[in-house]
């Protein structure tokens, strides 16, 4: 499928966050030289950034299987263990959202980690008895959105523990060309530009946009998307001049219309905007930081002098924000 084909197969398509590529292209290649498992891997960073991709890519390059699955998927032991069992030596067992994971799940990962083993108990009331069930050498790819929301006996057992960046303007716009490209669809390079700069650093949006853009593009019979193609759906999809969304504008419209701009607390925000607190902490609020639109305090949330500009409110200099 051409979302399938998106994602890239191997390090050297994989384009951006070279930093993270870097080492563990030193460290597949040392793995792959001792014929040992790879270490196990802890991504964190925002969601949409490519740690999925990133684990697909890791298992091509290791040549090993990838068993793939979430934290809140895997609801007992039992559920673990029936994934475990099926792992091949080196083969690598990839855990999203691994900060969801119910507490005993996580606790039986620790010496599956660190020794290549579970214990686990046979049989119910009086016949119930713990059996050792060692494992393969196998790597543990984890992902999350926030690695402080790890346990330390948890985030202590990865040995490689990368974290992804918000993508550039033009590592993003190589990624819009390239995804272009994979649907056949023209693109100038000054529309995958305005797409890149209204994508929030995050190629899910960008590609997620592309499609959308290139809809308008094919209705209005346009060959080529242009800047003006992009800019003209990009509008009418309400992703605004820095690529900022509805919730991303209401947000920031509540903090400075309800509370003066902060300080106000994470919880409440969410509760006035009808959104989830954990859908503002990892999908809305990173990157309205990033760009300097919202500062942390230890009284809660501020907006900055550039949000109150980016909404067209006046600023009060002598509020002290
Ligand atoms: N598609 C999504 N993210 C990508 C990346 N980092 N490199 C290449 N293609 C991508």
């Amino acid at each position: 499928s051409i979302e399938k084909s998106l994602r890239p197969q191997f390090l050297s398509q994989y384009i951006g966050q070279d930093k993270v590529k870097n080492e563990l292209s030193v460290y597949i290649q040392a793995a792959r030289q001792r014929e040992e498992a790879l270490d196990h891997v802890l991504l964190y960073g925002p969601p949409g950034l490519g740690k999925t991709t990133l684990a697909m890519v890791i298992a091509n390059e290791m040549q090993v299987q990838i068993r793939t699955t979430s934290g809140p998927a895997i609801e007992k032991s039992g559920d673990l263990v029936a994934l475990l069992n099926e792992l091949q030596p080196g083969d690598i067992l990839f855990i999203d959202e691994i900060h969801r994971l119910p507490k005993m799940v996580e606790e039986m990962l620790y010496s599956a980690m660190e020794d290549f083993f579970v214990d686990i108990v046979v049989g119910q009331g009086p016949t119930a008895h713990p059996v050792h069930f060692p494992l393969p050498p196998f790597t543990l790819i984890g992902a999350t959105t926030r690695a402080g929301l790890l346990s330390a006996p948890l985030r202590d057992r990865f040995g490689i523990v990368e974290h992804m960046a918000y993508y550039n303007q033009s590592d993003l716009q190589e990624i819009v060309i390239r995804s272009a490209d994979i649907f056949n669809t023209k693109i100038e390079e000054s529309g995958a530009h305005e797409l890149a700069r209204r994508s929030r650093g995050t190629p899910r949006i960008a590609n997620r946009l592309l499609k959308r853009v290139r809809d308008f593009a094919e209705v209005s019979d346009q060959s080529e998307i242009n800047q003006m193609t992009a800019d003209h759906a990009l509008n009418l999809l309400a992703v605004d001049n820095r690529g900022l969304d509805e919730t991303d504008r209401k947000l920031l419209e509540t903090m400075i219309d309800f509370y003066q701009g902060g300080p106000v607390g994470l919880s409440t925000l969410a509760a006035n905007i009808g959104e989830e607190t954990e859908t503002i902490a990892e999908m809305v609020e990173p990157y309205l930081m990033q760009i300097g639109f919202i500062k942390r305090t230890p009284r809660g949330r501020v907006a900055t002098m550039e949000a109150y500009e980016h909404l067209n409110r006046p600023y009060d200099f002598d509020e002290n924000k």
